[in-house]
């Protein structure tokens, strides 16, 4: 009999269900939040909100588009975490009473994982084992995934994430919320032509908050030069921070794959959908005879098909939970 699997994501500020067949996606709708531009970044109070108003209709839309009824489900999975507490709430409650009205199975899932396993919902699938750079809104990490559900992160960032640090170079450029892709769009204008020190930190670790720190400075400088020099340089700026975060990450997966011998390179998370990013891996892998794997852009920023994919492989293995299960803010892979 079909394995049918209905997916939830509502870890930050994109409502999202999907629905797999024995490993197959149906369907991937995704409701995103307009809302967090007002503010410059995502408001926890107003992203729990909008999951409420977002559930029913993203849950009905994903199981209309897969053509199943929800009477054939085997399980629900849903993101137990990591991400803010009020929206997975919501997430998991929604999942909850849904598994208890069909009486079907639950699997939580991490988030994180999802992103990586993301690479199993279509081909080419990297074979086992690979590196995977995972980097996101609130996540930089280099993973060893040995097996689907086997995982070890061999370098993360101490402060802030990459997605961070394109999102808060935006809000000092005065660009909308989330402004990676932005400043992904007017680098391709630009010339990196501005220099930004690389920090120093562990060999496979991140550090991205002394470069926000220096472009905060660098802005105030030239700025008291001229008052229109945002304005007058902006894709020029863009390109060179791109450059900078860019040659940073690629840096550490570069150490990561000479010290574990992998050469099987993936890239996952929002920030994999920035075309300097994915180009560059592309580039790094011809020049040094590595595999790379680098996701569809639906499937790098939050998608609840990473997490069917990877609430698939936990259903394989009867990796259930029961009604008392609880939303983490914080979880590692
Ligand atoms: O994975 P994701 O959708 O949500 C989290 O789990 O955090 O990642 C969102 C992050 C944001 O910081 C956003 O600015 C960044 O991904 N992002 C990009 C691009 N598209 C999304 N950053 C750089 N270039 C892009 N094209
Ligand atoms: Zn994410």
């Amino acid at each position: 009999m079909s394995v049918i699997i209905l997916a939830i994501e509502s870890s930050c500020d994109d409502t999202s269900a999907a629905v797999i067949q024995d490993g197959v996606i149906l369907s991937n709708c995704i409701a995103n939040q307009e809302i967090h531009k007002l503010y410059g970044g995502v408001v926890p109070e107003a992203a729990s909100r909008a999951h409420q108003i977002n559930i029913v209709p993203v849950v009905d839309a994903a199981i209309q588009k897969a053509g199943i009824k929800k009477e054939e489900l085997s399980a629900v999975a849903f993101t137990r975490g990591p991400g803010l507490i009020g929206s997975l709430l919501v997430g998991v409650s929604f999942a909850k009473s849904f598994a208890m009205s069909l009486d079907i199975p639950m699997i939580e899932v991490n988030h994180m994982q999802a992103h990586i396993l993301a690479h199993y919902a279509e081909d080419p699938k990297p074979p086992l084992p690979f590196l995977c750079l995972t980097v996101s809104g609130g996540h930089t990490q280099i993973v060893k995934v040995t097996d689907h559900l086997e995982m070890e992160l061999l370098g993360s960032t101490i402060d802030d994430a990459a997605g961070e640090a394109f999102d808060k170079t935006g809000k000092l450029l005065g660009l909308d919320y989330p402004a990676g892709p932005l400043i992904d769009k007017y680098a391709k204008l630009g010339k990196p032509v501005f220099e930004f020190t690389e920090p120093k930190v562990g060999e496979l670790d991140f550090s991205f908050s002394g470069l926000k720190t220096a472009i905060l400075y660098f802005l105030r400088r030239n700025i008291k030069e001229n008052p229109n020099f945002i304005e007058e340089n902006l894709n020029d700026i863009c390109a060179s921070v791109q450059a900078r975060i860019v040659s940073i990450l690629l840096k550490k997966f570069k150490v990561a794959a000479q010290k574990t011998g992998i050469q099987h390179l993936a890239i996952a998370g929002g920030v994999s959908a920035n075309s300097a990013l994915r180009s560059g891996l592309e580039e790094m892998g011809k020049e040094m005879g590595w595999e790379t794997y680098i996701p569809r852009f639906e499937y790098c920023t939050d998608n609840a098909a990473m997490i069917a994919v990877t609430g698939y492989f936990k259903y394989l293995k009867k990796e259930f939970v029961g009604q008392d299960v609880i939303p983490v803010a914080r979880w590692s892979i």
